[in-house]
């Protein structure tokens, strides 16, 4: 089956009927639109249907029923938009159809992930001998992370994971915060440790780490702090908790899913200040990075532990090239998530980054100041692009009334979260398409809900 110009061209119209008007279209589909994917609910296909048709059917039913979190107005959860060079990128490396896991299989792959590396260490002030895997998202990506801390201690304790497995490993412990991401808590449970192992540090009124409450660290100690609470945005004391983990020899690690980033800021990159001291990072790459999904990295100081912790060998198994790909993931096999991120930093460049950063920023402050002029309370500290809001009365009821018509208008979208033990609101700006007028057309959309 050779390259099909008609398939293509038709993928191509479809997209371009997708882009267009799209800074003006509902943020969320139809019910309409949601009930007619009943229509995909078909028999077992026996026999073969023309390409076109299946490309067909999948843009007439499925392409209405999108999201449009990419949009200027989607200001739910923590997603980012997607940049069109790194889309054009993503469609390319679908043509090559590269396995990414080995240097043979994917030359241009593992050279542009070799490339990325580079870029992204030295821009984010990181050491530059640091390991990289390219994975799906911050969940695995701290996943991957974790793991090689846990071997990590293992290896301080004299102890042969691989070999012994966990059944009568010594203890190790976790340190988190009261206000850990909760994927982190899954990865620790993927890794076969329970929460009675893990150690649940007190939070100030932002959501940050209080440095006074960390227990007394050892070297079996994994710490994990964020930059970027997944609520306010805060960041976690780096200097301080990387100074308490150094005296023990214990392992700092950085949930920067989204905040990882800041560093690329010209006015905020303070707040990540003593990030580059802690010992491993997990930064998504779907989020502010704009690429498509899925998209993350994990990074590791000590790039040997990471390629012990990962390493597989087979007689078949080529080990060419400068970096042996699957020593820095648990995968072996993958797609090319590394061109994406590659042709993003290559269009945009470090100060590019830092603008659209900046600007997202700067976009939840305009938020901020606005939403408060109608009668809401400002919860949070907004430090870079997330806002928690309440009414001013306190009425929690009638603020899930007042966001649900504006989720429903499709004129823009916010998430709920619980901030404080109270059901609130979210505003999270992580696309490049953001522009004052959206954060002007959810202000309004807010005000005609209230009425
Ligand atoms: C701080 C933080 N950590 C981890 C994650 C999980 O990221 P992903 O959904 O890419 O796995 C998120 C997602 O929003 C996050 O904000």
């Amino acid at each position: 089956m050779s390259f099909n110009k008609k398939l293509f061209e038709y993928v191509l119209n479809a997209a371009q009927e997708f882009e267009n008007g799209f800074g003006t279209k509902p943020v969320v589909p139809t019910n309409d639109a949601i009930k007619n994917l009943d229509l995909f609910d078909q028999p077992m296909p026996i026999g073969k249907t023309d390409p076109v048709d299946v490309v067909k059917m999948l843009h007439e039913i499925g392409t209405p029923a999108t999201t449009l979190s990419r949009s200027g107005r989607f200001f739910g959860f923590v997603v980012g938009g997607t940049l069109p060079v790194a889309v054009a990128s993503s469609w390319l490396t679908s043509t090559w159809d590269q396995n990414s896991g080995l240097t043979m299989l994917g030359y241009t792959v593992a050279k542009l992930e070799q490339v990325s590396r580079r870029w992204i260490l030295e821009m984010l002030g990181l050491p530059e001998d640091s390991g990289m895997g390219f994975v799906t998202g911050a969940t695995m990506a701290g996943f991957t992370a974790l793991s090689v801390a846990r071997n990590s201690v293992y290896n301080k304790l004299g102890y042969d994971l691989n070999k012994s497995g966990l059944r009568n490993a010594p203890e190790i412990r976790f340190i988190v915060s009261e206000d850990i991401h909760t994927t982190n808590l899954k990865a620790i449970n993927y890794m076969g440790y329970g929460t009675d192992q893990i150690e649940f540090v007190p939070v100030d009124e932002q959501g940050r780490i209080i440095i006074e409450k960390i227990p007394k660290l050892d070297e079996t100690c994994i710490v994990i702090v964020q930059a970027g609470n997944i609520n306010s945005g805060a960041f976690d004391d780096f200097t301080k908790t990387c100074a308490l983990a150094r005296t023990v020899n214990a392992w700092v690690h950085v949930d920067g899913a989204f905040g990882g980033w800041i560093k690329l800021s010209s006015s905020r990159k303070q707040l990540a200040d003593g990030m580059e001291g802690a010992d491993s990072w997990s930064i998504d790459c779907h989020k502010w990075l704009n690429v498509p999904y899925d998209s993350a990295i994990a990074i590791c100081r000590d790039a040997n532990v990471m390629q012990e912790t990962f390493k597989i060998s087979a007689s078949y198994l080529l080990t060419d090239g400068e970096r042996i790909p699957n020593n820095f993931t648990p995968e072996l096999s993958r797609r090319g998530r590394g061109v994406d991120v590659w042709a993003a930093l290559k269009h945009l460049g470090k100060n590019g980054f830092g603008e659209l950063i900046d600007n997202c920023c700067d976009h939840a402050l305009y938020f901020s100041k606005e939403i408060e002029k109608l009668g809401f309370t400002i919860m949070n500290d907004v430090v870079i692009n997330q806002v928690v809001f309440c009414l001013n009365d306190n009425d929690d009821e009638r603020l899930q009334r007042i966001m649900l018509r504006v989720q429903e208008s499709g004129d823009a979208w916010f998430g709920p979260t619980s901030w404080r033990g109270r059901d609130v609101f979210r505003l999270s700006v992580s696309s490049h398409e953001t522009k004052k007028s959206d954060i002007d057309t959810a202000l309004n959309a807010i005000k005609r809900a209230m009425n």
